[in-house]
């Protein structure tokens, strides 16, 4: 199937977002602190082109699942939402769009933990930007995309993933403050490639307690009358909380301080035990890991070759993403994947692409 097949007509515009994987700043960009993503060779495209009638059709490639829009005033669920929420924040902005044929593929995984949902909106955003002539910069395209995923997918997301999708390049890490969007591109530690393992696991985000966590490290800002958990650096001010919040919100503190070690320049071990120590505070303070993702990330940490690991997005299932030696990445996550399957559950590694 493809766009001219589908809707009988030929593509006008094509662009495309790549997924993200996270290395390290982990539930810190709702709290105003600090994160180091970098995109992956996965991408989404997106196709447009103006529709017959006045409704919208959406069509999905990797799902062979067709939205048709007919009432506009009615979020659809599903992939179109995102598709829908882009078209109606740029509709909020005052921007006048057109009834649209829309066709995506993707090579991202769904709910591993890679933005694939972010990369569908960044895609749209950029391919609805060319059509029409949008005068809007990538930031611009990042921020209409978080209110996307807000308002139309139902998730109190930060900037993360979405600025990362519009601004990461395969090549570097993209370090940003999400309070400010002061951000800076820095090279992969030296003598270093990253891996990505599906742990298999799926996870939904909106059902996951991903809104939950949110909420508590609210609570515990407000408790600690800051205006968000990045204003924290000392980790001892989070002694007075009651359990649960000391918990989130020393995740939240010691997150930030690790990706600040970073920036400061770091060697590629210590940049792995940064993961290392990242993966502890997710599973332990935050909450976020299950037993599978443990498991994955004890048997990478465990491999000679690798620097550190640790589950990566917002948790609960999905992706591991690792640290390790420089043109071993493809022999690490082969021999770490036949491991992980002898107990029967089953992974799928990302990255690198190996093509069989
Ligand atoms: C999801 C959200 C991001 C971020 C991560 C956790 O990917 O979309 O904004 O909060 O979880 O770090």
């Amino acid at each position: 199937m493809n766009f001219q097949q589908k809707f009988h007509k030929p593509t006008e515009i094509e662009a495309s977002a790549p997924g993200r994987v996270n290395l390290l700043g982990e539930h810190t960009d709702y709290n105003d602190g600090f994160v180091l993503p970098t995109a992956i060779p996965l991408r989404t495209t997106v196709q447009l082109g103006l529709s017959n009638n006045e409704q919208h059709h959406f069509y999905s490639e990797n799902l062979d699942e067709y939205a048709n829009i007919l009432d506009i005033h009615h979020t659809p669920s599903g992939f179109a939402s995102y598709i829908f929420g882009c078209i109606e924040v740029l509709k909020k902005q005052e921007y006048t769009i057109p009834f649209l044929n829309v066709y995506v593929k993707s090579s991202i995984p769904i709910g591993s933990g890679l933005s694939s949902s972010a990369a569908l909106e960044v895609a749209t955003l950029r391919a609805l930007r060319q059509l029409l002539n949008l005068p809007i910069d990538d930031v611009a395209i990042a921020q209409l995309a978080q209110q996307a995923e807000i308002h139309y997918a139902g998730v109190q997301c930060g900037i993360m993933d979405q600025m990362a999708a519009s601004l990461a390049d395969t090549d570097h890490i993209l370090f940003l403050d999400t309070r400010t969007l002061e951000r800076r591109l820095l090279p992969l530690p030296s003598g270093t490639e990253i891996v990505v393992i599906d742990s298999g696991v799926a996870r939904t985000l909106a059902s996951s307690g991903y809104n939950k966590r949110r909420a508590e490290c609210e609570e515990a800002a407000q408790l600690l009358r800051v205006k968000a958990l990045r204003d924290i650096t000392e980790v001892e001010a989070v002694e007075a909380l009651p359990e649960l919040l000391r918990k989130r919100a020393r995740h939240v503190v010691t997150e930030n301080s690790r990706v600040l070690e970073v920036l400061q320049g770091v060697s590629s071990q210590r940049f792995g035990e940064l993961m290392n120590a990242s993966h502890t505070s997710l599973r332990d303070d935050y909450e976020v890991s299950v037993p599978v993702l443990d498991r994955l990330v004890a048997i990478l940490q465990k491999t000679p070759g690798v620097f550190g690991a640790r589950l990566t997005g917002a948790g609960f299932g999905g992706a591991c993403v690792a640290l390790v030696t420089a043109g071993e990445g493809k022999a690490i996550v082969t021999k770490v994947l036949e491991q992980y399957e002898l107990t029967g559950d089953r992974g799928q590694i990302l990255v690198p692409i190996i093509t069989r």
